[in-house]
C-alpha cells in the first residue's frame, strides 16, 4: 500500500533510494528501510517511524553501493516496529524482498515453511516471500526462481528483490498493486509511484499485472507469468512532481475516490474467501451467542457509516443496534454490559473522542471491536479485537475511500452475525455476498460518467446554503453527503429525513433554495416525489439521484441517474455522485479541497 524504491546503476543506490522514498512521504507510512548489495552480502537497515530514523541509522555507513531496494511501510499484517519493517531476508539471508500489498494466503505458506524448518523473524505476510525465495532457488536463473515462488502467492503485490545469488539483477513482479520502472542512462529504477524516479529520469514502463521486470545497470527486460519475453511501450511523464504524487488527480480527494472499487475490493477479498465470510479467527461460536445488542460508536463520517451499519444489523442481523456520536457516548449512560458488543469505528485509529469512549465500555465491562485504517494505531490496540479496512492511506481531510469500506465491513458484519445466529439463511446470505461482487464495477462506470456532476456544481457554488433529504437508508446517504458540501464547498447545508422537513425547516425554502434528494429506495419512491413536489411548489431547486425513473426526472430540475443495486447496497452508488458532487463545487469555488480550512485530518483533543 506504500512505497517501494529500488535502483541499480553507476550511482549511489543509498541515495537514490533514500531520495525516492523522501519523494513518497506524502502517501503516509510508518516504518521505512533499505536493503543494499554489498559485494557477495546484502546490507539491511529498518527503523519505525519516519524516514529520518533510517537516516540518522545510515549516517556512519561508508558503503558505496550501486544496487538496492527501500520502503516506506503502510502495516497491513503486523504492528508498526523495526522488526515488521521492510526488506525481509530469506533466512541464509541471500534474498532481500519489498512488498507492497497483501499476500492472502500467507498463513498456510508460512505453516508449510515452518514445518520445513524456516524461522520467521516478524509478524508480517512479506516474509514468507522471501523465505520462498530461497526455497525455490534456481542457480543463475533470477526469472524461473522468481516465477516458481509468484505462482504460489494469492493476493496483491508489488515486490521489490535484491539477491546475492544475482548481484548486479535488481528484480520486481507486480499483482494488483502498482510497480513503474525508470529508465535511465547507465543507470534503472523501480518504484512504487512515479515521484520516487523523477529526480533521475522521466523515462517509465508500468508494468501490468501478472508481469515480471529483470533490471541490470543497461538493460531492462519484462516477461509475462509463463516467463516469456515481452517487448513493453514505455511513456515520457509530463507530470510535475506534485502532480505526480497524486498520480496525475488534481487532489488527493479525487484521487481516492477514485481509489474506491479497488480499495472495496481490497477489504472484501481479505475477507470473504469462497463465498464465505471469514471473522472466525475474530469471533468465536459463544461470543455471537452471546452478543444480545450492538453499539456502533464514532465521530464524523466514520459515525455516518456506522449509521448504515445499523440499518443492516438491524434488518440483516436482527439485532437491537444503538448508535452514538464518540463525544456523547459517555454521557448518555450507556446500557452497556458483558452481553454487549460494541463497535467503534475510526478512519485513523487516533480520534481521541472515540478513544476515550472505548475506555468507557470497556470499563463497562463490554466486548469492544475496532474498525479501522491503521493498523497499530491506538483504538487498534486498546479494542479487544480489530478488523481493518483496506483502505490504504487516506490523506485529504474529507473522508472517502474510508467511509465506504467502513461500510462494507459493516455489511459484512452483519452477515456474519446475522447467519450465525441463524436469522438469516444461507440462500439470503449468499444472495447479499453475490450482490456486492458488482459494485466495484458499477462505481467505476459511474465515476466514468461526471459531466452532469460538474454541470451542476457551477450552479452550487454560489449558493450560501442547502439542504439534503432522503428517507430510510436514503436519510443516512444524506447525513454523509451533507457533511461532504459543509466541509470541503463551505456552503451551509442541513440533511433531514424527508418527511421531517415539513415540520420546520420548510420555512427556510425560497426561490433558488438547492434540495439534494436521495431517491434510491424503491419502495419509498411515491413518498419521496410527493416530498419533491411540496418543495417545487415554494420555489426549491431540486437536485435528485435515483435509478433510472421518469417520474423522478420530471418532477426534478436535476436528475443523476445512479446505477442500480439494491436497497442496501444503493449507499455505494449514491455516495459517491455525492462525493463528486461536493469536490467538484469545492474546486469551482477556488477551495483547498484536501485541507479546508478549522479540519485536521486525525482529531486528538476532545
Ligand atoms: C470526514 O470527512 C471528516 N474529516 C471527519 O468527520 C472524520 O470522519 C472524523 O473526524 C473521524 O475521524 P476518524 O475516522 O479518523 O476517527
Ligand atoms: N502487507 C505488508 C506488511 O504489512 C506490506 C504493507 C505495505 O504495503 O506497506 O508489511
Amino acid at each position: 500500500m506504500c512505497g517501494i524504491v529500488g535502483y541499480i546503476g553507476k550511482g549511489n543506490a543509498k541515495q537514490a533510494i533514500l531520495k525516492g522514498l523522501a519523494s513518497l512521504e506524502y502517501r503516509g507510512y510508518d516504518s521505512a528501510g533499505i536493503a543494499l548489495m554489498d559485494g557477495k552480502n546484502i546490507f539491511v537497515e529498518k527503523k519505525q517511524g519516519k524516514l529520518e530514523n533510517l537516516e540518522k541509522a545510515l549516517e556512519c555507513l561508508d558503503l558505496n553501493s550501486s544496487l538496492g531496494i527501500g520502503h516506506t511501510r503502510w502495516a497491513t499484517h503486523g504492528a508498526p516496529s523495526d522488526k515488521n519493517s521492510h526488506p525481509h531476508l530469506s533466512m541464509d539471508k541471500t534474498f532481500a524482498v519489498v512488498h507492497n500489498g497483501i499476500i492472502e494466503n500467507y498463513i498456510s505458506l508460512r505453516k508449510i515453511l515452518e514445518e520445513k524448518g524456516y524461522i520467521f523473524k516478524s509478524e508480517t505476510d512479506t516474509e514468507v516471500v522471501a523465505h520462498l525465495l530461497q526455497e525455490n532457488y534456481i542457480e543463475n536463473d533470477p526469472k524461473k526462481t522468481l516465477l516458481n515462488v509468484l505462482n504460489k502467492l494469492e493476493g496483491s503485490y508489488a515486490l521489490g528483490i535484491v539477491s546475492s545469488h544475482f548481484p548486479e539483477k535488481l528484480i520486481c513482479a507486480r499483482k494488483n498493486s502498482p510497480l513503474v520502472i525508470g529508465k535511465g542512462i547507465n543507470e534503472n529504477l523501480i518504484a512504487s509511484d512515479v515521484p520516487a524516479i523523477l529526480n533521475y529520469t522521466r523515462n517509465v514502463y508500468y508494468l501490468d499485472n501478472d508481469e515480471i521486470g529483470i533490471l541490470s545497470k543497461n538493460n531492462i527486460e519484462f516477461y509475462n507469468k509463463n516467463g516469456i519475453e515481452i517487448s513493453k511501450e514505455s511513456h515520457l511523464i509530463q507530470w510535475s512532481l506534485e502532480q505526480a504524487s497524486k498520480n496525475g488527480f488534481d487532489h488527493f480527494m479525487l484521487k481516492e475516490i477514485y481509489e474506491q472499487p479497488n480499495a472495496l475490493k481490497a477489504t472484501y477479498s481479505r475477507i470473504v474467501k469462497d463465498n464465505k465470510i471469514d471473522f472466525d479467527s475474530i469471533f468465536t461460536r459463544k461470543d455471537i451467542e452471546k452478543y444480545n445488542k450492538i453499539y456502533i460508536v464514532a465521530c464524523g463520517t466514520a459515525y455516518h457509516a456506522g449509521l448504515i451499519g445499523k440499518v443492516y444489523f438491524n434488518n440483516i442481523s436482527k439485532i437491537e443496534v444503538l448508535s452514538e456520536i464518540a463525544s456523547e457516548f459517555r454521557y448518555t449512560n450507556p446500557f452497556v454490559d458483558e452481553n454487549t458488543l460494541v463497535i467503534f469505528v475510526s478512519q485513523s485509529g487516533e480520534t481521541l473522542d472515540t478513544l476515550e469512549a472505548l475506555k468507557e465500555a470497556k470499563n463497562k465491562g463490554a466486548t469492544t471491536l475496532a474498525i479501522t485504517n491503521v493498523v497499530g494505531s491506538t483504538i487498534s490496540r486498546e479494542a479487544h479485537k480489530v478488523i481493518y479496512t483496506m483502505a490504504g492511506p487516506e490523506i485529504a481531510v474529507a473522508s472517502t475511500k474510508a467511509y465506504t469500506t467502513q461500510v462494507l465491513i459493516l455489511y459484512l458484519l452483519s452477515l456474519y452475525i446475522g447467519v450465525n445466529k441463524k436469522n438469516i439463511d444461507i440462500k439470503q446470505y449468499e444472495e447479499f455476498l453475490k450482490e456486492f461482487e458488482s459494485i466495484p464495477t458499477k462505481i467505476e462506470e459511474e465515476l466514468k460518467n461526471s459531466n452532469i456532476i460538474k454541470k451542476i456544481s457551477e450552479r452550487l457554488k454560489d449558493k450560501y446554503n442547502g439542504f439534503f433529504i432522503g428517507r430510510g437508508l436514503d436519510y443516512q446517504i444524506a447525513l454523509e453527503g451533507c457533511l461532504k458540501m459543509k466541509e470541503i464547498t463551505y456552503i451551509h447545508t442541513e440533511a433531514f429525513p424527508s418527511g421531517e422537513l415539513k415540520h420546520g425547516s420548510i420555512a427556510l425554502i425560497e426561490e433558488g433554495t438547492p434540495v439534494i434528494v436521495l431517491a434510491t429506495q424503491k419502495n419509498l419512491i411515491e413518498k419521496t416525489i410527493s416530498n419533491i413536489k411540496e418543495l417545487k411548489a415554494r420555489g426549491a431547486y431540486v437536485i435528485t439521484l435515483g435509478n433510472d425513473n421518469n417520474f423522478l426526472k420530471e418532477v426534478s430540475d436535476e436528475f443523476i441517474e445512479i446505477k442500480n443495486t439494491t436497497n442496501y447496497l444503493s449507499v455505494y452508488t449514491a455516495i459517491v455522485p455525492l462525493q463528486l458532487l461536493a469536490y467538484y463545487t469545492s474546486v469551482a469555488k477556488n477551495i483547498d479541497v484536501d485541507k479546508p480550512r478549522n479540519l485536521a485530518k486525525s482529531v486528538t483533543v476532545e
